[in-house]
């Protein structure tokens, strides 16, 4: 049966406001229930409720205020029921800012050997103990509803970047007629905003067709999706400008799973306005820092007796306290390493992200811009 396209307009959950533009580049402000954010904006990741290694507080002082959950892992633990239950995850994670939720769709090319796709939904077996979770797109939204995410995600049919033929084409057909069903079981739509995710890979035709399909929805943002996963910088770029090309001027727009500096600053220049992505946090954890000259690998040699913080001039409140040497000493033994690297590399995007909005404001995004590469790329430490 074909379901009713239903309008997400109307919606009191999200203002957004463009103050100023340089070429495709915006700075705007992005108001949701649980207050303001400044875009363009990193969001880091906190899987099951918590950004491995960080609280609550030290995600505030970082100056985050909009973070990551996973409905497939929060689904699993502790549950949409128990959410709901107790609030919410901003109650149960005692988060006073906005929170982002994924629906569990990229999780059908992490766990794909885990899972089944079929058109009314896809079968999940848990990794751990073999039970088996069916994820409708009615069911993704119920749990985000339950979980009470700012901004929700719609079930998407995510496969690999690089996928070509008929298998991206269904993937990107069956995403469009789930949108409806993810409209339809969307509950609280006058407190909670769900984006539609742009599929399509690298076909430009796949892209337009959803573009169009979902604009039609006139949601309050939009994603692009189906990104990152090992294609070619150059074909990742164009299939970002093209997006961005044709998603609305006045709405956020958010790439999903990127998170690389150098990625981060292009794609912004390119008119993203928010990003996320895991691996500030999981690099770190393999000893890895965000400079501004590039990654720095606190494990090497040349650390062991470098005094210096991981960043001269760094702000971070790992930097204020602790030398490369410490680190270096110290990774393998203390989880406190890892912490402390995490943190300096959240640090580090959120940083980059506010002084890239700066630029804008203050009419030098080109110079920053420059000065970025210019650095990123040299062969300084
Ligand atoms: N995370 C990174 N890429 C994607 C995507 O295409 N869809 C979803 N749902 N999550 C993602
Ligand atoms: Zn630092």
């Amino acid at each position: 049966k074909k379901l009713k396209t239903e309008s997400l307009s109307m919606n009191k959950a999200l203002k957004f406001v463009v103050h100023k533009t340089c070429n495709k580049a915006r700075a705007s402000t992005l108001t949701l229930p649980h207050g303001d954010v400044l875009t363009p904006v990193y969001m880091p990741v906190g899987t099951k409720g918590t950004i491995k290694g960080l609280t609550s507080q030290e995600m505030e002082n970082l100056g985050c205020r909009l973070l990551l959950g996973n409905t497939y892992h929060l689904a699993y633990q502790p549950g949409g029921n128990y959410l709901e239950k107790v609030g919410g995850l901003h109650k149960f994670m005692n988060w006073k800012y906005n929170i982002l939720t994924d629906s569990g769709g990229f999780q059908m090319v992490s766990l794909s050997k885990l899972c089944e796709i079929s058109e009314e939904g896809v079968k999940f077996e848990s990794p751990v103990d073999g039970s088996e979770m069916f994820l409708r797109p009615e069911d993704s939204v119920h749990n985000q509803n339950q979980i009470g995410a700012d901004i929700m995600m719609a079930l998407d049919d995510v496969v690999q970047t690089t996928t070509v033929g008929e298998r991206m084409k269904i993937a990107c057909e069956r995403t469009v007629r789930w949108i409806d069903r993810n409209i339809q079981a969307h509950e609280r739509k006058d407190v909670q905003n769900l984006y539609p995710i742009v599929q399509g890979g690298l076909d430009f035709d796949l892209r337009k067709y959803c573009l169009d399909e979902l604009i039609k929805r006139d949601a309050p943002g939009y994603a692009i999706g189906g990104l990152a996963g090992g294609e070619d910088k150059q074909d990742f770029w164009k299939i970002v400008n093209y997006c961005t090309d044709h998603l609305p001027k006045d709405k956020p727009r958010y790439l999903m799973g990127v998170g690389y500096p150098d990625d981060l600053i292009v794609c912004s220049c390119l008119g993203v306005d928010q990003f996320d992505c895991v691996f500030s946090t999981r690099t770190a954890r393999f000893g890895t820092a965000f400079t501004k000259y590039g990654f720095m690998r606190l494990k090497n040699a040349d650390k062991e007796f470098d005094l210096k913080p991981i960043e001269e001039g760094c702000e971070c409140p790992t930097c204020q306290r602790y030398s490369r040497s410490f680190l270096h000493n110290t990774i393998a033994k203390e989880e406190t390493a890892c912490h402390l690297i995490s943190q300096h590399n959240l640090y580090f995007l959120l940083n980059l992200m506010k002084q890239f909005r700066q630029s804008i404001l203050d009419d030098r995004m080109e110079e920053f811009v420059n000065e970025f590469f210019k650095n990123y790329f040299s062969h300084e430490k």
